[in-house]
């Protein structure tokens, strides 16, 4: 297993600020390499304090936002602006120039509406991004930028131990909802296989509940089947910690 890069960071605070720097920095690369940038953005309670950052001066304006377009890693099969939502967060708090247009969300609202199913939406969203025409490696749409958060059962996505997900050819596929770990909804997530094709991974991980699982992904043990998380360390994979998520790390 190859090993990411890690920086510890005292507290969540500056977990966030740092995260919100590089994903500038990552989104302005892209767009002056390539003229536009595809970030998939996570769900979960990480990236709302990233947003705000990303909304103010100075990376709400030395970001080509125009430029930006935004995926979701995955989502609960609930409606936008339901409070499980991973889009509603993004709505409410990312406050830049991103054209509507350049929003990707899994299209939960009108797979609810027209009663057709997460595995629907699942597969709208994965003609979605084929229809993107991003590079591809290996089969996998290469994305510029992947922000992911960690679960304490070690998932990424909505990748649980023992996913499904993982023989799936499927760019995109619908979960059942997780028994083991809240919330239990039914989700919509990309293929793991996704997380290692991108070019840049932003991993963000804070709080002390996190250390135990932390100490298991960075340990001797190589199964992402058992720690989907391990996916994410990788070469091009920038894990934020902060020191009390740090606590077990080896060495
Ligand atoms: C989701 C996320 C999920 C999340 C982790 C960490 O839909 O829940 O995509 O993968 O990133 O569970 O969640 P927290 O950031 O809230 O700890």
């Amino acid at each position: 297993m190859s090993e990411p890069e890690v920086v510890v960071v005292a507290d969540p605070a500056a977990a966030t600020t740092l995260a919100a720097s590089d994903i500038a920095d990552a989104l302005r690369r892209a767009v002056d390499t390539r003229g536009r940038a595809d970030w998939a953005t996570t769900g979960g309670s990480t990236p709302v304090g990233i947003y705000r950052a990303l909304s103010v001066p100075p990376m709400r304006d030395t970001v080509p936002w125009p430029a930006v377009h935004v995926w979701w890693g995955d989502d609960r099969y609930v409606p936008r602006d339901h409070p499980l939502s991973n889009v509603k967060p993004l709505d409410e708090v990312l406050r830049v120039p991103l054209p509507t247009a350049n929003l990707h969300p899994f299209p939960v609202d009108w797979a609810i509406a027209q009663m057709r199913g997460a595995t629907w939406a699942a597969a709208w969203a994965a003609d979605d991004l084929r229809s993107a025409g991003l590079p591809t490696a290996e089969g996998w749409p290469v994305l510029d930028l992947i922000l992911l958060g960690i679960g304490g059962d070690g998932h990424l996505l909505s990748v649980f131990p023992g996913s499904a997900a993982f023989d799936s050819p499927d760019w995109a596929l619908a979960v059942p909802a997780p028994t083991h770990i809240e919330p239990h909804v039914e989700r919509v997530t990309l293929n793991p296989a996704i997380v290692g094709a991108a070019r840049q991974v932003i991993v963000v991980v804070s709080g002390g509940g996190k250390a135990p699982i932390l100490a298991e992904i960075f340990g001797a043990e190589c199964d992402p089947h058992r720690w989907p998380a391990q996916l994410a360390r990788r070469v091009g994979a920038t894990w934020i910690i902060d020191e009390a998520a740090a606590a077990n790390l080896p060495g």
